[in-house]
Parts: C-alpha cells; structure tokens; sequence
C-alpha cells in the first residue's frame, strides 16, 4: 500500500517538475519574441489604427494639451466629447472643432466631483453613445513648499489629477470591457516619474497616475481583454502656461515643449497603442538612471539641471488668465482662425 503511495507521490513530483520546466521554457519564448516585437517597432512604425467614428471623450478639453488633442482627433472624424469645468473655454474648443467639420459634445463637469462624473457619463452614454476612447486629461498645480500648500488645494490636487481617473474610468471602462474594443489614455508627466521641487502634492498625484495606469494595463492583460488598450504620456514642461514662469538650468538645451508637436507625438502613441510615452526622450533617460543610481549622486544631477530651482519663478496660469497672450502660446482666436484655415 505505501508503496503505492510512494510511487504516485513520485509521478506526481515529476510532473510537477516537468510543468515547471515547461513554464520556464515558454516563458523564455514568449521573452523573447516580445523582445523581438519591441525591437522590430522600435525600427519600423506600427501599424496606425483609425478611430473615424470612435467616441473619444477628452476632460480638461476648455485648453492646452486637452484642447489640442479634441482638434487633432476631430479632424481624423472622431467624434469628441468634451469636458471642462470652464463652460467658456471648452466652448471655444467646441467651436474649434466645428471650424474643422467635426462633430462634438460639450458638457461642464468638474472630474473631481464622483457624483458629477457618474451623472454626466450617464447623460454622455445616453445622448452620444458609449465612449471608446477616454482621455484623463485634466490637470492642476498648486506650486507651493509642502508647508505652504493649504489644505483644500492638496485635497484638488488628488481629486483632479488622480482620484478623477478612478471615477472616469469605472464609468466607461465596462463597456469597453464588454465589447473588447476600447482605449484609456492618462495625462500623466515627467514629475510622475521624477520628483521636482515644490511640487510634492502634483508629483505624488502623478506617480499615482504612472501606478495607476501600470495596474489598470495588468488588469486588462491578465483579465485577457486584449481590445482594450491604455497609453501613459510622461511630458515634461509643455509651454501651456501651466508652469508658467518655470525654467530649468539650461533653457536651450530642454526648452518648454511646444503644445503642437507634444499632442502629435501623444496622437501618434494612441494610434499606435503604444503603451507609454515620454517627451523629450530625457525623460527616459532620467527615469532609467534613477532605478539605479545612489540617490545622493541624482539629487547632485538634478541639481546641476536646475531641478531644485525649477518652480522658484513659477507663476502658472494667474486669475483667469486662459486669455492672456503670456501664459498661452496661442490667442483663442489664433487658434481658431488656424482651425479654420487647416479645415
Ligand atoms: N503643461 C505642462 O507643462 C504639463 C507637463 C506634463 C504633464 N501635464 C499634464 O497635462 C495635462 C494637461 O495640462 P495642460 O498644460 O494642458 O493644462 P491646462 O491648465 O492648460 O488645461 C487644463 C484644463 O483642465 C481643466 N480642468 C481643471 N480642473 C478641472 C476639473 N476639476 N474638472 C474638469 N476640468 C478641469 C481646466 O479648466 C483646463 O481647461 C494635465 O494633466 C497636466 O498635469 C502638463
């Protein structure tokens, strides 16, 4: 009898080992051929996907990066959705985009109000379909020392640039889910991925988004929903006069990104569901010797850059001042009159 035991015990042990192996094995191929992927793409652009007639719901769209990327997706006949606690500012995108033959909705919402965010999806799905590509990105900075933030704005700070992604997200993501066809695309930053100085509440709500979106990827992989894409964009300073006044060290060398070519390289990602981006390329490079450089020896980098002094002329976007001609690249009417000419 224990003999038999015995035995059975052993063929169990073996083919135990023999699976082990197995997995080892397949792991290594399956290494290697993604690999091979990530190189072939690297050298050859991946195939473009087209998203005419995707529903593509933007927040924060009233301006800068969110405003650039509803023109760039209406004019690929998408239709846009807008969103924007700013009623004016979104209103003129909207405008922009009709300029340019395109179709859009435009709803107030403020992202870092739960109930406000399910109440508007709601009417979203209702009005203009189910959304299958949603965009995070609505931003704040406050700009200050960690001692001299008040309270509510570190509490905005997390309900706008983070927590917001939890409650869009479940509103749109299970139709996404169901279909098997849909795209999450976080706003994230550089200051996501290194830290800057005077900005603990924005960096730790954008290290929230990098986690954030890593998991949510997970989930959707492993949950084997492979029609379901996400896209991290890690921008570094990007001249929309949110860090308004900011300057690193060596302006010459890393000038603030021009809004147009930051949301074309952000489009190209998107259409290519590539799974992060970064802009500059930098932003690879600081994030990589960070992982395993002695955190004496960056501080002492950063430094040389101007990272320690980088916020200390910040002055941001002042009261109201979408419209003044410092803090944007671009007039309203600039651009759209240039909407009107490209369409
Ligand atoms: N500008 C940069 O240098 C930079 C760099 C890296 C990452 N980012 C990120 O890119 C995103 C867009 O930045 P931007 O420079 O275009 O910002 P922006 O300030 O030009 O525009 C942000 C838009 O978000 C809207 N918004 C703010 N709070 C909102 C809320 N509670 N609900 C709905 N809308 C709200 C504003 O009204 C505005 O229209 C942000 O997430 C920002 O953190 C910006």
């Amino acid at each position: 009898m224990s003999s038999i035991m015995d035995r059975e015990t052993f063929a169990d042990f073996i083919t135990m080992k023999i699976n082990f192996v197995w997995e080892i094995l397949f792991l290594f191929f399956t290494v290697m051929k993604e690999w091979t992927l990530a190189i072939i793409r690297f050298f050859f652009s991946p195939r473009i996907k087209s998203v005419k007639g995707e529903i593509v719901l933007i927040t924060g769209s009233g301006h800068g990066i969110g405003r650039q990327l509803a023109v760039e997706f209406s004019k690929l006949s998408a239709t846009v959705v807008l969103w924007d606690i700013d009623e004016e500012a979104n209103s003129i995108t909207g405008e922009m985009v009709k300029a340019l033959g395109g179709n859009c909705y435009s709803y107030v919402c403020d992202v870092s109000v739960k109930e406000e965010v399910k109440k508007v999806a709601e009417k979203v799905c209702k009005e203009v379909g189910d959304v299958t590509v949603l965009i995070n990105n609505a931003g704040v900075v406050s700009g200050k020392n960690l001692l001299d933030i008040p309270d509510e704005l570190i509490e905005r700070t997390f309900n706008v640039n983070l927590l917001a992604l939890f409650w869009t997200t479940r509103c749109f993501l299970p139709s996404m889910i169901k279909k098997n066809h849909g795209h999450i695309v976080n706003i994230g930053s550089s200051a996501g991925l290194t830290g800057l100085n005077k900005l603990t509440d924005y960096c730790a709500s954008k290290f929230g988004v990098t986690g954030f979106t890593e998991v949510l990827n997970y989930e959707l992989v492993f949950g084997g929903h492979d029609g379901v894409h996400t896209t991290l964009a890690c921008p570094a300073h990007v001249n929309t006069g949110m860090f308004e006044g900011c300057k690193l060290r060596f302006p010459s060398l890393m000038p603030p990104l021009e809004i147009n070519r930051t949301v074309r390289r952000i489009m190209l990602a998107i259409l290519t569901n590539q799974q992060m981006v970064c802009t500059p390329r930098s932003v690879y490079f600081f994030a990589f010797i960070k992982t395993f450089l002695p955190v004496d020896v960056m501080q002492q980098i950063l430094k040389f850059c101007g990272v320690s002094t980088f916020m200390d002329s910040f002055v941001g976007h002042l009261e109201n001042n979408f419209q003044s001609s410092e803090s944007k690249p671009y007039s309203n009417a600039e651009l759209l009159n240039s909407a009107k000419k490209s369409g």
